[in-house]
C-alpha cells in the first residue's frame, strides 16, 4: 500500500510540475513549499507534537502569503499558474520590423548618463550573477555628486527570489530611499532621461504588454522604453528565465552595452572619473 501510493505520489507530482515553466515556476516552487508546511502541520495533528504543528503552520502560512504576493506582482491567479498552458516557450514576440541592435560605446555612454538630470537604474538577475552591485552604488556616487538624480527601479519578480535586489543593494549600502517600486518608476518613466538596465530581461521585456501570444503577457513590467534613453547591459544576447526573447533591444531608443555587469560597470566609472 505504501509502495504504491508512494509511485502514485511520485507519478502525481511530477504530471504536475510538468506543464509548468518559464516565469510561473518561482510560483509553483513558493506554492510547493508551503505544501510541505501543511505536511508538517498535518504531521503534528497525528502524533500530538506541538512543535512540529507550529512550525508547519508558519512554514505553510508565510509560504501561501508569499505564493499569493507572487501571483499579484505577475498579475495571474494561482489557478492560472496551475492549470495554464505554459512553460518555456521560445515565442518570438511580435516583429518589430527592423531588428538590428544598436550599441553604444563606453565613452558616448559616460557622456549621455553624466549630462543627464534623471537616471533609473533596473536591476535583474545579472547583477546578481556579476555581483555588481558595488558598482551600482559607486556609479551612483559618482553621478549624484555630478549632480545627477539617480534612482533604481525595481521590479518584484527581478533575480530569483522575492527582494533578491533589496537585498543586494542595501549590501551595497544602497539608500533605501533611493529603490523605487514599479509602479512609481513607470510613473515617472517619461521624465527620465537615461535607463540602464543592468542584467535585467525579462521585468523589461515590452511582450509583457504588446504580444498576448507572449508567455509573460499580463505580467506588470518596467516600461524602460519610455524614457529617453535605454542602455542594457549585459554580455550576449541570450534570453532571460522565461526564455523568450526581448524586443526591447531591438527599439530605436535601446542601445546595448555588452560584457559582464560588473566589468561593465568598473571602466564606465573610470571613464565617467575621467571626463
Ligand atoms: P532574467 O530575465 O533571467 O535575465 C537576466 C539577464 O541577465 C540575462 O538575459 C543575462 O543575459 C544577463 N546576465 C547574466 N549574467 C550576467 C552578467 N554576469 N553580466 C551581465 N548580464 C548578465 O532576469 P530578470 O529580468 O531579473 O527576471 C527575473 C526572471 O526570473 C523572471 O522571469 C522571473 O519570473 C524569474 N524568477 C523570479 C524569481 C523571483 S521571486 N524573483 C524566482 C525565480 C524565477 P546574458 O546571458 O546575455 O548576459
Amino acid at each position: 500500500m505504501i509502495y504504491t501510493l508512494a509511485a502514485l505520489a511520485l507519478v502525481y507530482g511530477v504530471t504536475f510540475v510538468m506543464p509548468i515553466g518559464g516565469a510561473d515556476m518561482p510560483v509553483v516552487i513558493s506554492l510547493l513549499n508551503s505544501f510541505t508546511g501543511v505536511a508538517a502541520a498535518m504531521g503534528g495533528f497525528l502524533y500530538s507534537n506541538q512543535a512540529m504543528l507550529t512550525g508547519g503552520i508558519l512554514v505553510g502560512s508565510s509560504g501561501t502569503i508569499l505564493t499569493i504576493l507572487m501571483c499579484k506582482a505577475m498579475n495571474r491567479s494561482l489557478l492560472n499558474v496551475i492549470i495554464g498552458a505554459f512553460g518555456g516557450s521560445s515565442a518570438a514576440g511580435p516583429d518589430t520590423g527592423d531588428k538590428t541592435v544598436k550599441e553604444i560605446s563606453l565613452s558616448d555612454a559616460s557622456v549621455l548618463l553624466s549630462y543627464s538630470q534623471k537616471v533609473l537604474v533596473v536591476p535583474g538577475y545579472g547583477l546578481a550573477v556579476a555581483q555588481a552591485q558595488h558598482l551600482c552604488h559607486e556609479l551612483e556616487t559618482l553621478l549624484v555628486s555630478k549632480g545627477v538624480e539617480l534612482k533604481y527601479g525595481i521590479h518584484p519578480v527581478a533575480g530569483r527570489m522575492p527582494g533578491h535586489m533589496n537585498v543586494l543593494l542595501a549590501e551595497a549600502d544602497v539608500a533605501y530611499e533611493k529603490l523605487q517600486e514599479m509602479e512609481d518608476a513607470n510613473n515617472e518613466m517619461s521624465n527620465t532621461d537615461v535607463v540602464i538596465v543592468v542584467g535585467a530581461n525579462d521585468v523589461v521585456n515590452p511582450a509583457a504588454e504588446d504580444d498576448p501570444s507572449s508567455p509573460i503577457y499580463g505580467m506588470p513590467v518596467i516600461r524602460v522604453w519610455d524614457a529617453k534613453n535605454t542602455i542594457i547591459m549585459k554580455r550576449s544576447m541570450a534570453k532571460g528565465y522565461a526564455a523568450i526573447e526581448n524586443n526591447l533591444f531591438f527599439l530605436p531608443k535601446s542601445r546595448m552595452l555588452f560584457g559582464d555587469a560588473k566589468a561593465t560597470l568598473q571602466k564606465l566609472v573610470a571613464e565617467i572619473k575621467n571626463l
